[in-house]
């Protein structure tokens, strides 16, 4: 079942998102995005071929022979998920799409879209409570495409810490019987000083942890959970 442990921030987290993120600061300003992004699987497909070279579709399929699938899309619109095979899903973001007929279309294919900031505690809270309602498990597919090579700063703050908090909250939401992660990695990974022996070094406790991953540089990176995966990613340092 979810652990509710790590619905908590950290403090230190909570501290670089106050300094860090334009998601934040329109919070406190009591804005909201009107960006809206609306990709499609195959755009998806194409980001992280790299690491995840089979259709989305094909991969959902295979699944669903044997239980209920269920997607969840990290810093997004609900689009991408209106085109998988699934029998639910959840998006978050902060586009704002209240009350409009994609969000009522959504809602008939059991695709919920939150509104909420992914730095704060909420969003990840209604997830889970999505996740008892529908009596799931955990999600299949997860994916996090936040263009963050590019936009790094306006999505996530320039801190590892906080980019690893986000990995082990989407990880701690995943099915344990081959449920798949995918995200970009964010620009600073390789511009602020993060060294690649430091990469290599958590990409080797993956491995020692028995952590089926491909890290692409520059690209995406996927992790698996099975049955016998640790509750937590092994740490960065
Ligand atoms: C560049 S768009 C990418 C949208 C979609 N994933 C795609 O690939 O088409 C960035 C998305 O991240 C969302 N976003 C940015 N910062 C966020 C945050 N702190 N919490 C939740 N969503 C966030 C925005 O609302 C927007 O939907």
């Amino acid at each position: 079942m979810i652990d509710y442990h790590t619905t908590e921030i950290l403090p230190s987290v909570r501290k670089a998102i106050i300094k860090g993120s334009v998601a934040a600061q329109l919070e406190k300003e009591g804005r909201r995005w009107r960006i809206s992004w609306n990709s499609s699987v195959a755009s998806y497909q194409e980001t992280f071929k790299l690491v995840f070279p089979k259709k989305f579709n094909d991969f959902l399929k295979e699944r669903k022979c044997i239980k209920k699938v269920y997607a969840l899309d990290l810093m997004s619109s609900p689009a991408m998920l209106s085109g998988l095979e699934i029998d639910g899903g959840v998006a978050i973001g902060l586009g704002d799409l209240s009350n409009t007929e994609f969000e009522k279309e959504m809602i008939n294919k059991n695709i919920e879209y939150i509104y909420g900031n992914l730095l704060t505690r909420q969003p990840w809270n209604d997830i889970v409570g999505w996740l008892k309602r529908n009596k799931a498990e955990g999600f299949d597919l997860i994916t996090c495409r936040a263009d963050m090579i590019r936009a790094h700063i306006k999505y996530v703050p320039p801190n590892p810490t906080v980019y690893y908090d986000l990995l082990n909250r989407a990880w701690n939401l995943l099915d344990k019987k081959g449920g798949v992660l995918l995200v970009d990695i964010p620009k600073f990974v390789y511009t602020s000083g993060i060294h690649q022996n430091l990469i290599d070094q958590w990409l080797r406790r993956l491995e020692e942890n028995q952590i089926e991953y491909k890290y692409v540089q520059n690209s995406a990176l996927k992790l698996v959970k099975n049955a016998n995966s640790p509750k937590y990613l092994p740490t960065l340092n």
